[in-house]
């Protein structure tokens, strides 16, 4: 899940606007009936102008088109031909426009049939209703259509078959009813598909349309409730990325697509195949993306990777397969994403990790997930090689011995979790030294282990993640003073530091330069003093730590009364757990906040 979630944030940080300005010339006179102002013909400023009256257009993306603003081509979201000013493209796609851009919503009006010339029309990413089949089937020289992401009504279009010339359609998640697939057999030049979220499960054979259109490269069937696919055999050397995830083949599917050689991408994630990973899957070699996670694939993964030379992600996740890291996996150069997560994977990591480190010029790795996993053996010291390094998963894994200074080379790294392994020995300043970047920190362990892992910094250190957003070292050993190094994080909104052996004085600035705090543990130390909640803001008087959802202070020795104030202001508050201390006076909480208190 991890890698589908980061995916999709990769995926819209390489969203770029797509339109680029339109040079306006008005050499030419075209001198008909159909007047002409600037580059624009009136005829299809006023059909824009209809459009626009049909529509809810809260952010005011529309604010340009205007009957006194005359020359239509210069209109948000509208490009014409340069020489003879039709209107040519017609962008209005939510996402790609400005950041605050709403969706539009309401019908489309019919007046839009009058842009006869149109060739790209984007209308994905908004909340139309509607949209008349006499205007889809006028705009006959489409050759880009993408309605994705609406919530029309009704059944899809019939006249989509007019529209031979298309070559994109996007028709993703439009939630009209698709009862067959005809229209798609007059759409034979047609290189890019995508009918995912669409429930095709009542298509029944004209589901076979879909293999008529030989110059498809792309197609996207996710989540379209398929139990089965034609076989699709005229595809094998065109077709570059295939989607089918999300649907529920069962069974033996790999056979169908093993001839499919041309293959760029493949995401079977989520489709409930089983079985083996076959051998026969060495031919496809021309793979960047191959997703096959949450499904139930058995066995060993094949070692046959070693000429998979592009590969960049790998994703493996959530399956039952078993046995090493194939060897083939270190000499895998253009590796970026890698997930084996939630696998009976076992063998070290090490053969992998000296492999990718000595790509030249060096390695590409950004994610590195190998969680919940039954691998042994240490991490090894090359980890720190991989430069590229964001993510990287070893939650839950048999780890352990001694983790290498050489981590705090990854300046990269974002999201570090070590938790739940079995480390031994001490983390220095050297092992954080250049983790800039990071913003998660999880290293907890179960239960105190018998020679806990020791936090060795000085006293001084000015620890260099002053963007830590989650900090997790449950039964570590980072006492006995008080951390002084969470001094420079305000950014935190989780504190864990359950049992690691605090016997000190909370000092004066906790937590209260924590303005996003939502989580606190400081359970099982032996911190005393007074409680470590202090909600009136000395300077202006307003209540701080307004984010607070759950604190435990649960079996410390702290001492004095609580503070009185502000606790109506803790609206998000849940829990407060204060047990096992020596806390006397009155007890301030609001009725219906679960309390655990015992002195
Ligand atoms: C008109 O547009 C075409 C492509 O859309 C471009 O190559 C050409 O340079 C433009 N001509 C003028 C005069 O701007
Ligand atoms: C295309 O439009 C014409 C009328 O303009 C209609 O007769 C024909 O059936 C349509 N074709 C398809 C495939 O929808
Ligand atoms: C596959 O292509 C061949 C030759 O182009 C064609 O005769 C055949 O009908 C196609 N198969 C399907 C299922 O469309
Ligand atoms: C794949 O190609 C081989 C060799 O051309 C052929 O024997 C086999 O039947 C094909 N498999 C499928 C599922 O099309
Ligand atoms: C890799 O490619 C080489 C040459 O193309 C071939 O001899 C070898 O068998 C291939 N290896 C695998 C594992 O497919
Ligand atoms: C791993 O193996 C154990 C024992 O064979 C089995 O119970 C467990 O379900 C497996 N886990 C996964 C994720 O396949
Ligand atoms: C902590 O690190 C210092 C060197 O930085 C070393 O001299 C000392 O022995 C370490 N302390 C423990 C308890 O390991
Ligand atoms: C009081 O100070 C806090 C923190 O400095 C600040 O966030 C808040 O806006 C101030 N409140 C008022 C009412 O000035
Ligand atoms: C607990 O707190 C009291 C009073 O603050 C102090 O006298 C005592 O030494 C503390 N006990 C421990 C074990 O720290």
């Amino acid at each position: 899940m991890a890698i589908a979630s980061i995916q999709s944030a990769i995926l819209l940080s390489f969203l770029v606007l797509f339109l680029g300005p339109y040079l306006q010339t008005s050499k030419l006179c075209s001198c008909s009936d159909d007047h002409k102002v600037g580059n624009c013909h009136s005829i299809e400023r006023l059909a824009l102008l209809d459009f626009k009256k049909g529509v809810e257009d809260p952010s005011n993306r529309l604010s340009s088109w205007r009957l006194d603003n005359e020359d239509c081509c210069k209109w948000h979201g509208v490009g014409c031909n340069n020489v003879t000013g039709y209107v040519e493209e017609l962008d209005l796609n939510a996402i790609r426009d400005t950041a605050q851009a709403t969706r539009l919503s309401g019908g489309i009006s019919p007046a839009l049939a009058q842009l006869k010339h149109l060739k790209y029309l984007d209308l994905s990413d908004n909340a139309f209703r509607s949209i008349p089949d006499q205007f889809i089937g006028s705009v006959k020289e489409l050759r880009y259509l993408d309605l994705s992401d609406n919530y029309f009504e009704g059944r899809i279009p019939r006249q989509l078959g007019n529209l031979s010339h298309l070559h994109h359609l996007g028709l993703s998640n439009t939630r009209f009813s698709i009862q067959e697939l005809q229209f798609l057999s007059y759409l034979t030049s047609l290189e890019y598909l995508d009918l995912s979220w669409s429930d095709l499960s009542k298509t029944g054979e004209s589901l076979q349309y879909i293999n008529r259109l030989h110059s498809l490269s792309e197609l996207h069937l996710s989540n379209c409730q398929l139990s089965s696919f034609p076989l699709m055999t005229n595809f094998t050397t065109t077709l570059s990325v295939l989607d089918l995830s999300d649907n529920n083949f069962g069974g033996f599917f790999f056979k169908a697509i093993i001839n499919f050689t041309a293959l760029q991408s493949l995401d079977l994630s989520a489709t409930e195949i089983q079985g083996p990973i076959p051998k026969a899957i060495e031919h496809m070699t021309s793979l960047k993306t191959l997703l096959l996670g949450l499904n139930e694939l058995t066995g060993p993964i094949p070692d046959v990777f070693a000429n998979f030379t592009s590969l960049e992600c790998l994703d493996l996740e959530y399956n039952h397969l078993e046995g090493p890291i194939p060897l083939s996996f270190g000499a895998l150069c253009k590796l970026k994403e890698l997930s084996l997560s939630r696998n009976n994977i076992s063998g070290e990591i090490t053969e992998f990790v000296n492999g990718i480190s000595l790509c030249r010029p060096n390695s590409l790795l950004e994610i590195l997930d190998l969680g919940d996993t039954k691998l042994t053996g240490n991490l090894p010291y090359s980890i720190g090689n991989l430069k590229s390094l964001r993510i990287l998963h070893l939650q839950e894994t048999s780890m352990n011995g001694a983790i290498p200074k050489s981590l705090g080379q990854l300046s990269e790294l974002e999201f570090l979790d070590l938790s739940l392994n079995a480390w031994d020995g001490e983390l220095t300043e050297d092992h954080f030294a250049n983790l800039a970047n990071l913003r998660l920190l999880f290293i907890s362990f179960d239960e105190k282990p018998p020679k806990p892992l020791f936090f060795n910094l000085s006293f001084n250190w000015v620890c260099p993640f002053t963007k830590l957003f989650v900090l997790d070292l449950a039964n570590c050993q980072l006492g006995p003073l008080f951390p002084s190094w969470l001094r420079n994080l305000n950014q935190l909104g989780t504190i864990v530091l359950e049992n690691v052996g605090i016997s000190d004085k909370i000092p004066n600035w906790f937590p209260k330069i924590y303005p996003s705090l939502q989580f606190l543990d400081l359970s099982n130390n032996q911190i005393s003093g007074k409680v470590p909640l202090e909600f009136r803001n000395g300077l202006n008087s307003t209540c701080n730590l307004k984010q607070l959802i759950a604190v435990s202070l649960s079996s410390n020795n702290l001492s004095g009364e609580l503070p009185q104030e502000c606790w109506k202001d803790l609206e998000s508050l849940e829990v407060i757990d204060l047990s096992n201390n020596h806390l006397s006076g009155k007890f301030p909480f609001p009725f219906g906040l679960h309390l655990s208190f015992q002195s």
